[in-house]
């Protein structure tokens, strides 16, 4: 089976300086240089969110990267994604360099996001006909697509015709899972795809994402913080933490390679075993 998605040694880290660039348009001394106050020898602090990492995703699988908040998934997942330039390594989309070849490589992924952004006075089926004619598809089909698929998402059927900024975050969520749907990619990038959602959607989007992998051999690289669904979902997981892989395996693999503590163990045990962490949920670290 050939490699859909090849990580090599990938690096990206972000300024930590928070001072908007007005400021330092205005604190710019006359020789040009920017004074940086927080450090005393002048160098900025960066944080590096991804941190050296290597793997790759076969073509036709369900890939998982589960890790904490702020760990570099969704950096990692936006440097393959063609949004973000790496700072060091290479990054291959079926072949295609993307950083070298980004045109290409942008062709052949559809990313999902919690932020994913649309025309939020129109509705989920005038954004969706707006994105399927971007590539070209025909709009009455499109459209009876769109309800299908919505329908089956649990959307309620006046909520397709209602502007998007009056539905909540998990309905805005489903839509854009429907747009990815939509463009059937020949690679999906699912960041958090059922975060936020209630557990029959969270359900329905996983057997979706199955079901896509299995009829159309669509690959999926997904992050989340569910342990069970990278468990059920995922062919094989990877964990990070602070921007690198610290395990990389089948999840059955993971979970045979730390000790049985009295009882089966779990992706959770293997998380803590080998971060010394607990893998918090979002929804408990922001209540
Ligand atoms: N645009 C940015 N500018 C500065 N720092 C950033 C930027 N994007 C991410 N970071 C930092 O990089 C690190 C990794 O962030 P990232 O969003 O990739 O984590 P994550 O694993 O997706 O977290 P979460 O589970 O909360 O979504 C964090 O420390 C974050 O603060
Ligand atoms: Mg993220």
């Amino acid at each position: 089976m050939s490699t859909a998605i090849l990580v090599q040694d990938a690096y990206k880290k972000f300024s930590k300086d928070k001072k908007p660039v007005w400021k330092n348009l205005i604190t710019r001394k006359s020789n040009g240089v920017v004074p940086d106050k927080d450090n005393a020898n002048g160098s900025k602090s960066s944080i590096i969110a991804v941190d050296r990492v290597s793997f790759s995703v076969r073509e036709g699988e369900i890939f998982g990267i589960l890790g904490p908040n702020g760990s570099g998934k969704s950096t990692l997942i936006r440097l393959i994604a063609t949004l973000l330039l790496p700072d060091g390594g290479t990054i291959m989309v079926l072949g295609y360099d993307v950083v070298r070849q980004s045109m290409q490589a942008q062709k052949l992924i559809n990313r999902v996001s919690v932020e994913a952004s649309f025309f939020k006075k129109l509705s989920p089926m005038e954004n969706l006909v707006y994105g399927a004619r971007l590539y070209g598809m025909d709009g009455k089909q499109t459209r009876l697509k769109v309800v299908e698929i919505l329908t089956r998402l649990g959307l309620e059927q006046r909520a397709i015709y209602k502007p998007m900024e009056e539905m909540s975050r998990g309905m805005q969520q489903k839509v854009a899972i429907a747009r990815a749907l939509l463009s059937q990619p020949r690679i999906l990038l699912l960041d958090e795809p059922t975060t936020g959602l209630d557990p029959r959607s969270k359900r329905e989007v996983q057997a979706i994402i199955r079901e896509l992998n299995q009829e159309k051999g669509t690959t999926i690289l997904l992050t989340t913080h569910d342990m069970v669904e990278a468990d059920n979902l995922c062919e094989r997981v990877a964990i990070i933490d602070g921007g690198k892989i610290v395990a990389l395996d089948t999840p059955e693999a993971l979970k045979q390679s730390i000790a049985h503590n009295g009882h089966e163990p779990t992706l959770e045990d293997v998380f803590l075993e080998l971060t010394g962490k607990k893998l918090v949920e979002k929804d408990e670290q922001m209540g």
